[in-house]
């Protein structure tokens, strides 16, 4: 899987798309993990999380991980434009499924709309292995796709879900078919979930889950 020959349309695609939703899913959480200081963002893309998280974050160390190095180019890229410091941010050239991060490490996991290019078995471990680059307390922020449970709305979504995969899955070698819930997989790591917001019809969440030692 690839994403590199897409990465240049990306930014118009969204755009046209979605106009800021999938953005403002990103976002949605980012205050209240200000006081963080060790970031990971895995599959973060042609940088418009990265860009938000550094605003914010200002002291923050960020590891920065995507398999695709057009991606990866245009995220700095996006960073220097706009003016902002790339001094305490770790690109790293890595496919996630084999990449092994430091352990016991980051108090901030960030996966927006990044595991839905997997299968469920790939979701369980990829999650397994983000949640013990954790911290024993940690926040992760989490931006995907969902099918509502019922109604129009479901069958809206399901369509919109079809059409997405068949395209990805053309263009960039994705072998998932459909998204997988994360929620499950996070809970067994210790992961609670304080805060979802869920927009369009229901096709779209964004979550704040943390990892306390109260559980
Ligand atoms: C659907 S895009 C999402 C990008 C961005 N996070 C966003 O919010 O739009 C998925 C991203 O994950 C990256 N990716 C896909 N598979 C990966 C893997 N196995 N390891 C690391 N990155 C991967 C892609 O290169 C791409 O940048």
């Amino acid at each position: 899987m690839s994403f590199d020959r897409l990465a240049k349309h990306y930014r118009w695609m969204e755009f046209v798309l979605a106009g800021e939703r999938l953005q403002r899913c990103r976002t949605a959480f980012l205050r209240q993990a200000a006081e963080r200081t060790r970031v990971l963002i895995v599959g973060e893309g042609n940088g418009r999380f990265l860009v938000e998280c550094r605003r914010a974050l200002g002291r923050a160390e960020i590891m920065c991980v995507d398999a695709s190095a057009r991606m990866l180019a245009l995220a700095r890229e996006r960073v220097v434009r706009l003016g902002l410091s790339v001094g305490q941010i770790e690109f790293v050239h890595a496919d996630a499924l084999t990449w092994r991060p430091p352990e016991n490490t980051f108090d901030l996991v960030v996966t927006h709309f990044f595991l839905d290019c997997f299968r469920a078995e790939q979701v369980g471990r990829l999650v397994g292995v983000l949640a013990a680059a954790a911290r024993e307390e940690a926040t992760w922020l989490l931006a995907d796709f969902r099918v509502p449970e019922r109604g129009l709305s479901r069958y809206r979504a399901l369509i919109i879900h079809r059409l997405m995969y068949l395209f990805f899955r053309t263009a960039t070698g994705l072998s998932a078919r459909r998204v997988t819930e994360a929620d499950g997989f996070l809970e067994r790591h210790g992961f609670r979930l304080r805060e979802r917001e869920v927009s369009e019809w229901g096709l779209l969440h964004s979550d704040r889950w943390e990892r306390t030692e109260f559980g």
